[in-house]
């Protein structure tokens, strides 16, 4: 065996794999578990959006390389929608890039633009994988702490605490995976403030901008904010695709320009059907969207009585695709706790220190199961409340 390079032996493999293929085993040994862990929708997309995947992977061309930065109709489609649902303008020329998922997008930026040695401010809970593609890029990721005492959100104060002469980027996601928490403009206004004053790029992840969310916000619209600031999004969740990896980063040229040549180095554009169907999706009206609120308000609703039930608390709904919740008092661990439910109800939840240490007595859970499915686990998990509590 030739040995893998230092970073590939350094880096630990991602929670989620590991726990799927656990979830798989015991799948194949004839249990069904219902996985509230992923925030995977799955729901399908607009049905105009894969017939016309299907009509042009029908054309001859369809099937050739494409450029990397994708066809201008597509960049086009993504800044209309940027204009549409946050008033933000984007050039369609250079301040739109297609990506192959937004993840894709977090990878390329660490690589981008950080160095050996660099740091980078990241939240604490939060998505895992701003702090692997820092350990890629051969910087220290630096996390910062969101508490439920401060809603969730980030403190100035302690942002500027944790500022070095290293310090290059900062990550931030609103609505926040797994917390659901929102920034309001003036919490936005105060952080593109503090990267002015400290002249460090911020990195905005915003795919949940347009679920369950009141006030979708981005913010490139935030006064001063192209300068130090970037923004990731991403049709998975507001389009119900995906397993398609079709997301975007926008904002300033020049920093864009920086990520795509990162991207030339691995990916040769987005399959041209792909594209095609996107520009479907992303012309979506009302409607859609509606759709999409209805059918995450009534899981969550039922999730919230199933959360109840199991005597966990949340604070708020917050936005989102999750439910963020505390464990019942008397356990102490989230792994434990998520384990007891996978044995004992057949569900699987993801356990909050898997976003960091203040995720400790956490869970997380996604609404990406059907309403019926989540009233039959919700009748098995009273009955099985109430049968204890009559033991
Ligand atoms: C905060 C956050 N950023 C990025 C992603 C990746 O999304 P995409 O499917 O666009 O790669 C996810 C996926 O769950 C996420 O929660």
């Amino acid at each position: 065996m030739i040995k893998p390079s230092i970073r590939a032996s350094s880096t630990s493999a991602y929670y989620f794999s590991q726990k799927l293929s656990e979830i798989s085993q015991l799948e194949a040994q004839g249990r069904t578990i219902l996985n509230l862990g992923i925030g995977n929708p799955d729901r399908a997309p607009d049905p105009k959006v894969t017939t016309a995947l299907i009509e042009a992977a029908g054309k001859e061309e369809a099937h050739q390389y494409q450029s990397y930065r994708c066809t201008p109709a597509l960049r086009q489609a993504l800044s209309a929608w940027y204009k549409r649902c946050f008033g933000v303008v984007l050039h369609p020329q250079d301040e739109v890039l297609p990506l192959i998922g937004s993840k894709e997008g977090i990878m390329h930026l660490s690589l981008a633009f950080l160095d050996k040695g660099d740091e980078v401010l990241i939240p604490d809970p939060g998505y895992p994988i701003y702090a692997s593609a820092a350990a890629v890029a051969g910087a220290r990721a630096v996390p910062y702490n969101l508490t439920a005492a401060q809603g969730w959100l980030p403190d100035v104060a302690e942002l500027e605490s944790l500022i070095s002469p290293a310090t290059k980027m900062l990550w931030l996601n609103f609505p926040g995976n797994p917390t659901g928490a929102v920034a309001s403009r003036a919490d936005l206004q105060a952080l593109i403030a503090f990267a002015h004053k400290y002249q460090i790029l911020l990195c905005h992840d915003n795919p949940y901008a347009l679920v369950l969310n009141e006030e979708p916000l981005s913010i490139l619209r935030i006064d001063g904010a192209k300068e130090v600031a970037v923004e990731l999004n991403s049709l998975s969740k507001s389009h119900n695709m995906p397993g398609w990896r079709l997301g975007m980063l926008a904002g300033k040229a020049a920093y864009l320009n920086a990520v795509a040549k990162m991207k030339s180095y691995s990916d040769t554009g987005i399959f041209r059907p792909i594209q095609e169907a996107a520009i479907v999706a992303l012309e979506a009206d009302e409607g859609w969207y509606k759709l999409l609120q209805h059918t995450y308000l009534e899981r969550r609703e039922l999730i919230c009585q199933l959360l109840d039930t199991l005597q966990c608390t949340y604070a708020t709904r917050g936005a989102g695709l999750y439910l963020w919740a505390a464990i019942p008092a008397g356990w102490q661990d989230s792994f434990a706790y998520s384990n007891y439910l996978l044995n004992t109800f057949d569900l699987f939840v993801a356990p909050g220190p898997v976003y960091g240490r203040n995720g400790a007595g956490y869970i997380r859970v996604a609404l990406t199961q059907p309403a019926e499915a989540l009233a039959q686990l919700l009748q098995k998990v009273q009955q099985h409340e109430l049968s204890s509590l009559q033991v």
